[in-house]
């Protein structure tokens, strides 16, 4: 037995359900399907339930304990209509539930946990195929009954590669992660075969790959990898995927396959900064550290994150504009949205040395020895390289300022403009310390760390 297959049994005893597992599980969801159709017959509701997801396709990780049920409703239904009686239906499944709350994707659903079992209540169109969907969960079907057709056999690879992806922090495709869905993992094991052929195909990658099973993409996607939906020709199910989380795999699968190792399964734990361990590090460093903060919007991750990372950049290029290197950022949210900038520094000379035009070109010279020739300059106007040259004050000369002033101007996503409207800090080194959720202090760490 090589060293991979030994890995290979001692990852599956701890991340492979057991019968007492699976069958907690399968009992739950019958029930639950059994009580969703009760109700919907009571309601006079054409409905029907099913279990979709990975634990229906024998692909969940122990202990993950998510169940994803569905509530199809004929295709022909209207919006409206299935919002109202599909929230119904599962708010009344939750009274049951040891808890529950309302959550939004396209649209409304249910989030109850029985048992311990975090459940999903998704309302969905029962629509012909995938390529008539009405709204996005209805793919989710058709990715049911096509994995089902082909993974008997190649569940503890999927299992793997899910807990591989894990252990590099790149499984989930919501847009905080960024990284690869479990529908992802499935199709790539599907397609290679088993678990190490996924890695090993890994290493011939490229930014643009592309793979397509059952060779019908009708559309050109420019994502850094791209895996036609079986199901759906037009959508590309690594489109979540950024190019680094795909090159975190990429780089963790060739390590692995080098020197196999069972540690990469395993999820690193992060240990929250201290405030000692931030001043010992940032004077190490020798960098400045710059955090804005603000209630965040109370918008779903999935609409949150993406306008984080759309703020990251903007606020970054300003930086960069007004001469601020910016050497790492990144973002962090719960009930605060908390940006991170670590500058090469925060503060730069009071004066800025500013180019004219060539000396020989007379008209713009005159126009620039005119304008520069004022008393607020440091510098009278003056000649290097064949240039006039001239050093004047910074309009900013700390990052704070620069962003207490400037940052509403910034390219900014609908919600968070609103939070950032009403109020925000920004917080400059030590006084980023007075920041003392748990949470954030592990981001702190990993933001040093990476
Ligand atoms: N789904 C999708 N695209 C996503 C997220 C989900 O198509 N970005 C669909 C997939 O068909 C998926 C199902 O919704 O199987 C349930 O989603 P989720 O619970 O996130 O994934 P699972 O496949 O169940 O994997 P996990 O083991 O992580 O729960
Ligand atoms: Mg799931």
């Amino acid at each position: 037995m090589n060293n991979i297959d030994s890995i290979r049994i001692s990852i599956l005893s701890r991340i492979k359900p057991h019968d007492p597992e699976k069958q907690k599980l399968s009992a739950l969801a019958e029930s639950l399907i059994r009580r969703i159709n009760a109700i919907g017959r009571d309601m006079g509701l054409d409905i029907k339930a099913i279990l979709v997801g990975s634990s229906a396709r024998r692909t969940w990780l122990s202990g993950e304990h998510d169940l994803d049920i569905f509530i199809i409703f004929p295709p022909e239904a209207s919006r409206e209509y299935l919002e109202k009686n599909g929230l119904s239906v599962a708010r009344k499944i939750a009274e049951e539930a040891q808890r529950s709350e309302e959550r939004y994707a396209e649209h409304p659903y249910i989030n109850a946990v029985f048992d311990g079992f975090e459940v999903d209540l998704v309302p969905a169109f029962g629509v012909a195929s995938a390529a008539e969907i009405k709204s996005a969960v209805d793919r989710t079907p058709f990715h049911n009954e096509y994995v089902l057709s082909r993974i008997k056999g190649l569940e503890d690879d999927v299992l793997l590669l899910k807990q591989f992806l894990k252990g590099c922090g790149v499984y989930g495709s919501d847009l905080k992660t960024q990284g690869f869905s479990g529908y992802l993992v499935e199709l790539l094991v599907i397609n290679y075969g088993s678990f190490v052929h996924v890695l090993e195909a890994s290493r011939e990658w490229r930014p643009g790959m592309k793979i397509d099973i059952e060779k019908h993409a009708t559309e050109v996607h420019n994502d850094p990898l791209v895996v036609v939906d079986p199901t759906d020709p037009a959508r590309n199910v690594s489109a979540a995927l950024s190019i680094d989380n795909l090159c975190i795999f990429m780089d963790k699968a060739r390590e692995f396959l080098n020197a196999p190792d069972a540690s990469y399964f395993s999820v690193r734990a992060v240990v929250p900064l201290e405030d000692s361990d931030f001043k010992n590090i940032m004077e190490a460093r020798g960098t400045s550290l710059i955090a804005i903060e603000f209630t965040a919007p109370d918008v779903v991750e999935d609409v949150l994150f993406p306008q984080l990372h759309k703020m990251e950049d903007s606020v970054g290029e300003m930086l960069e504009r007004y001469d601020f290197r910016v050497y790492n950022s990144g973002v962090w949210a719960e009930k605060k949205a908390i940006l991170v900038y670590e500058l090469e520094s925060a503060a730069l000379p009071a004066l800025k040395k500013h180019a004219g035009p060539q000396v020989w070109m007379e008209e713009h010279a005159a126009a620039f020895k005119s304008r520069y020739s004022g008393s607020n300059a440091f510098s009278s106007v003056y000649i290097r390289n064949g240039k006039y040259m001239v050093e004047i004050p910074r309009k900013y000369a700390t990052a704070k300022k620069l962003l207490e002033i400037e940052l509403p101007k910034c390219g900014l996503g609908k919600h968070v403009a609103l939070c950032i409207k009403k109020e925000y800090h920004v917080l400059e080194n030590e006084q980023i310390l007075e920041i003392r959720e748990k949470k954030f202090r592990e981001f702190l760490r990993k933001f040093f760390t990476k």
